[in-house]
């Protein structure tokens, strides 16, 4: 393939890669996107493997690499239950992350090309920054990967004057990068290298575990932004303006998300990257400590009968109901009631489940029409006309605490109140706390009533008693 339309291909391949973010910014246009994300990426890779760059005696090294990545994606991708999601965007985040890594210390030890001046010292600096984001994108996304799958505890590790040890932490990477640029041979300038990644890889990890619970889909997505800068980096290393690109609107577009995120759970950004932001003003997230109080909970048919009698009535869904997989029984239940002329609508909150769009995309699964399933701001005041707000599954989402215990660890965080409608109904198996381990009053409010079980189950016998 010639250089030209290796240009024109990366050019139509960038256009592709705008066309698909921009479908992915709304359900109804999502899938939309993804097929030009797929077209765009197939259209890069062929113009780079085909292109002058690689070797005829280098082509059976890639295609064996991409046939061996490209099983493990697929093996992966089939495998993977939805709610393990994120954990597997964590695991590929990481990946983007070593690559940089990997990357930068080949460029630096490949004499291939020699560089001299400027030219040098620009190349020299692309990889002292790239190997620093990958590395902080390497560890942290381990770390997020460990976190949110649960085989690392929630809790955030608060060390002792953490702020200080991350200002140490930064002028030592900026001291070894002077000595990096200014030294005279590949050995010497190996080993202020080697420091700085041993310093970005901690720094990744005692970013990502000084998070509270609640504020880790702040951490997913600012990972999802780094892996697009580190991405970019690779794309300087290896003078890929495709890569460049691709990396870049990743790491913008992930920055957006991630203020989009923080301004929903009403977090300042630089604070959760600083960590220790939703744990309470400092102190860990509390559990185990139940608020005084009785619950009062009702049967299948109990819960039937209070929805046959309503006349609004919100449905909001949260991780519970993707475990369960209930989002078919949800609409079944749905189309029931808007038959009878019930009005239901469902409240979505920004970071309801495990992951961003987690419930948009189980509902559009169940084929739910887009227009009855609203954001939580556009729902919030039409709660105290609602006879019946049935919680599926979320437990962090619905806490009044977030707005009458200041002292809360997730207090300040927007929450859709569900209080306020005359009935709420919560549906899960215990009296276990959510993600973020916050014990929640909703449960022993007078007008609230609990369906204990699983949320399949317990939809279906509420199908059934609405059936009969
Ligand atoms: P959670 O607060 O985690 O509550 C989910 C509830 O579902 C649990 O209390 C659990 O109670 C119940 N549940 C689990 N399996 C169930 C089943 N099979 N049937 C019925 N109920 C079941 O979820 P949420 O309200 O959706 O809030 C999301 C939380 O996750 C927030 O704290 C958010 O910050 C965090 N988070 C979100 C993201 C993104 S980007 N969305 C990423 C990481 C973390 P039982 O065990 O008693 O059943």
């Amino acid at each position: 393939m010639s250089p030209s339309l290796v240009t024109v291909s990366y050019i139509g391949a960038t256009i592709l890669f705008i066309l698909s973010l921009g479908g992915l910014s709304n359900p109804e246009t999502s899938r939309r996107g993804n097929v030009y994300g797929i077209i765009g990426m197939t259209i890069a890779v062929l113009a780079t493997v085909f292109g002058p760059r690689v070797t005829l005696g280098g082509l059976p090294l890639i295609i064996g690499a991409m046939a061996i990545g490209g099983s493990v994606g697929l093996y992966a991708a089939k495998k993977v239950q939805m709610t393990q999601m994120p954990e597997l965007v964590a695991a590929m985040h990481s990946l983007v992350g070593f690559a940089a890594c990997v990357v930068g210390f080949a460029s630096y030890i490949d004499t291939s090309i020699q560089f001299t001046g400027a030219e040098k010292t620009i190349h020299e600096m692309e990889i002292y920054i790239g190997i620093l984001i990958g590395a902080v994108t390497f560890s942290g996304s381990v770390i997020a990967f460990g976190k949110l799958s649960g085989k690392i505890n929630g809790k955030p590790l608060l060390l002792p004057a953490r702020h200080w040890i991350n200002l140490a932490g930064l002028l030592i990477v900026i001291y070894f990068g002077h000595q990096f640029l200014h030294a005279e041979t590949t050995a010497a300038g190996t080993f202020p290298l080697i420091v700085m990644t041993i310093i970005a890889l901690a720094f990744g990890v005692h970013m990502v575990m000084a998070i509270g619970g609640a504020d880790m889909p702040v951490v997913v997505s600012m990972l999802n932004s780094y892996s697009g800068w580190a991405a970019a980096a690779t794309g300087f290393m290896l003078s890929n303006d495709l890569l460049i690109v691709t990396g870049a609107l990743v790491g913008s577009s992930g920055a957006i998300l991630s203020y989009i995120m923080c301004r929903a759970m009403n977090r300042n950004f630089i604070s959760v990257i600083a960590g220790g932001f939703g744990t309470g003003g400092g102190q860990a997230a509390k559990t185990g400590e139940q608020p005084a109080g009785e619950v009062v909970s009702v049967s299948a048919a109990e819960t039937a009968e209070l929805l046959r009698e309503a006349k609004n009535v919100i449905i909001v869904p949260g991780y519970g109901m993707a475990v369960a997989q209930a989002q078919h029984t949800v609409y079944e239940i749905t189309q029931h009631l808007r038959q009878k002329g019930i009005n239901v609508r469902f409240g979505i909150h920004p970071v309801a489940g495990r992951m961003p769009g987690h419930m948009n995309v189980l509902l559009a699964e169940a084929k739910v029409p887009y227009d009855i399933v609203m954001e939580m701001d556009e729902i919030n005041e039409d709660f105290p006309e609602t006879d019946v707000a049935m919680v599926i599954g979320a437990n962090d989402i619905v806490n009044p605490a977030a707005q009458e215990d200041p002292t809360s660890p997730i207090a300040g965080m927007p929450v859709l109140e569900v209080w306020k409608a005359k009935t709420s109904i919560v549906m899960k198996r215990s009296m276990a706390s959510g993600y973020a381990g916050v014990d929640n009053p909703l449960f022993y409010k007078d007008n609230n009533r609990m369906l204990f079980g699983d949320a399949k189950k317990m939809l279906d016998e509420v199908l059934v008693a609405l059936m009969t």
